[in-house]
C-alpha cells in the first residue's frame, strides 16, 4: 500500500449495525459509519443516545446484534492484542484492581521516559500501586500511556477528559494528539462537548443523525 493509500484507508467501518442487551429496546439501528486512518472523528450526542455502546462493539468488546463492524476489511482479532485500544470516562474500568500497575501495561513492553515524562507519570513510584492508590488524574495518565503500546493502530477516547481538571485535559488531549500524527494512528472522540470536538476533531457526526433507533 502505498503512503497516501495507507494515510486514507478504511480502518473501522460499520455495516447495518444493529444492538441491543439481551431482548431490550433496539440502543442502536441500522448505523453505517466509516473512519478512515487519517482523520480525527468526534462522535457526539446527549447522553444515553449510544455512544458508549457503538465504542464497545468497535473494540470487539460486544457483537452487534445485526450487521458487521469491519477492521481494514475483516473481522476484528480475537485473539492476541487488539490493535483497537480505549479510553475511558473513568479509568479503572481499563484496570484489574488486584493488579499493581506494572501489571496492566502490554507484556514485554513499557512506556518509552520521555512518554512517562510528558504524562508526568512517576513510574518508579506508581508503577508498584494499584489502582486505588492513585488519584483519578493520575489514573487517567497512566491508561493513556497504557494505551500507546507499540501495535496499538486505533484509540477511542470515550469521555476521556470529562472528569478532570482544565489542566490535565490539556495535558492528556496534548500528549495524545501529538502521539496520534506521529504515529499515524486512527482516533475516535466520544464527547457529549460538542466545542471540545470541534476543537479536536477532523469530522464530527451527531450520533442522532446516524442511528435509525430515535
Ligand atoms: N449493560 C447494559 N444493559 C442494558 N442496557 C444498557 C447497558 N448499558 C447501557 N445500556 C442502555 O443503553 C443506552 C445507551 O447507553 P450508552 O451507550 O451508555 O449511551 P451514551 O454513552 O451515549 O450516554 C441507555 O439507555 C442505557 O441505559
Ligand atoms: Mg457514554
Amino acid at each position: 500500500m502505498t503512503d497516501s493509500a495507507k494515510h486514507d484507508e478504511i480502518l473501522l467501518s460499520c455495516q447495518n449495525v444493529s444492538f441491543r442487551y439481551h431482548k431490550g429496546p433496539w440502543i442502536l439501528r441500522n448505523i453505517n459509519l466509516d473512519i478512515r486512518r487519517h482523520e480525527r472523528l468526534g462522535l457526539i450526542g446527549p447522553s444515553g443516545y449510544g455512544k458508549s455502546t457503538l465504542s464497545r462493539l468497535l473494540a470487539g468488546y460486544d457483537s452487534p446484534t445485526e450487521g458487521e463492524i469491519l477492521w481494514k476489511g475483516k473481522k476484528l482479532p480475537q485473539k492476541g492484542f487488539c490493535p483497537v485500544q480505549m479510553i475511558y470516562q473513568h479509568p479503572e474500568k481499563a484496570l484489574d484492581p488486584r493488579w499493581k500497575l506494572k501489571r496492566s501495561v502490554s507484556e514485554g513492553w513499557q512506556p518509552d521516559e520521555e512518554l512517562l515524562k510528558r504524562l508526568n507519570i512517576n513510574s518508579k513510584l506508581w508503577f508498584s500501586r494499584y489502582p486505588n492508590e492513585l488519584s483519578g488524574g493520575e489514573l487517567q495518565r497512566f491508561c493513556v500511556a497504557r494505551v500507546l503500546a507499540p501495535d496499538t493502530e486505533f484509540i477511542i477516547a470515550d469521555e476521556m477528559s470529562t472528569m478532570l481538571d482544565a489542566i490535565t485535559q490539556a495535558q492528556i488531549w496534548n500528549v495524545l494528539l501529538d502521539e496520534v500524527k506521529k504515529r499515524d494512528l486512527g482516533l475516535l472522540v466520544i464527547t457529549h462537548n460538542n466545542s471540545l470536538a470541534e476543537k479536536l476533531c477532523t469530522r464530527i457526526v451527531d450520533l442522532r443523525d446516524i442511528n435509525g433507533a430515535f
